[in-house]
């Protein structure tokens, strides 16, 4: 499914998150529409990755709703005084997930499994799909990525680049319709980082929807027609790249960009 042209993708209105007393996401909206691509970039702390947690309900959020092709999340639960929590189903969010399918700074593959069985696990366990599909689509998966020739090895005789394409290849074995990125290459060395951003720029060519957490600012600035600047728990600034990365408008945007200047673009 995708969203009609008013209709965005994903819709998140007034998200909020605490842990304990640290209220973390100080009221998120944001609207993202098919095909977009969006760079989020913001300090280390700032709630980058809660907000993407959130986005696939790996966190709960505390209150505020995200709302998927026109389908909001979740039911409502009385409101208690301050708060809008909501309840969610475990199956509604199984859905969820397939939905928007993330890509971690650490991969996440299991250590047991070869490449092949990690991008076809969850083919089998959520979507129930026969072993011989589910192999033969992960199989896909694992060519799209580059890594045909890879598909019997375990993720402990892979380089961090290869384990990312795998993470890459599992999550597009799902048919997500937003693909989530959390730092994808900031575990990888240098002469690693370049294969991964080369798949990412690829799924960017197919019109696919993406939120890329990341701090390759050169990578944003060519990838993405949107970047968000998180701070305070807010969408500090955001625009177009030219208009952020290039002539930010506030403070803390030209501070922390003037501490990432070694990137050329
Ligand atoms: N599960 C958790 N329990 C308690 N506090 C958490 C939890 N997850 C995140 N936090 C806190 O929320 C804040 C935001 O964390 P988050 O990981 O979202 O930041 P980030 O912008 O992704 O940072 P980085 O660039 O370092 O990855 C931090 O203060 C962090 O300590
Ligand atoms: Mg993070």
């Amino acid at each position: 499914m995708t969203s009609t042209p008013n209709e965005p993708l994903l819709r998140i209105r007034d998200l909020r998150k605490q842990f304990g007393h640290n209220e973390v996401l100080k009221g998120i909206d944001l609207d993202v529409f098919t095909g977009d691509r969006i760079a989020v970039l913001g300090a280390s702390g700032s709630g980058k990755s809660t907000l993407l947690r959130c986005i696939n309900f790996m966190e709960t959020p505390s209150s505020g709703t995200i709302e998927i092709a026109g389908q909001v999340i979740g039911t409502a639960l009385p409101e208690r005084p301050g708060k809008q929590e909501r309840r969610y189903t475990e199956s509604e969010l199984t859905r969820v997930r397939q939905r928007a399918g993330m890509v971690f700074q650490q991969f996440n593959l299991f250590p047991h499994m070869s490449a092949l069985d990690n991008v076809a696990e969850g083919l089998r366990t959520v979507q129930k799909m026969s072993r011989e599909d589910a192999i033969l689509k992960a199989r896909a998966q694992l060519d799209r990525v580059g890594l045909s020739d890879k598909a019997s090895e375990y993720p402990s005789r892979l380089s961090g680049g290869q384990k990312q394409r795998v993470a890459i290849a599992r999550a597009l074995a799902m048919e997500p319709e937003l693909l989530l990125f959390d730092e994808p290459t900031s575990s990888l060395d240098p002469e690693l980082v370049g294969e991964v951003l080369r798949v990412i720029r690829a799924l960017a060519q197919e019109g696919r929807t993406m939120l890329l957490v990341t701090h390759e600012i050169g990578f944003a600035y060519h990838f993405a027609n949107r970047v968000l600047f998180i701070a305070d728990g807010q969408i500090y600034e955001s625009g177009t790249p030219d208009e952020v990365l290039k002539n930010p408008r506030k403070k803390r945007t030209q501070d922390f960009l003037a501490r990432h200047n070694e990137f050329n673009f």
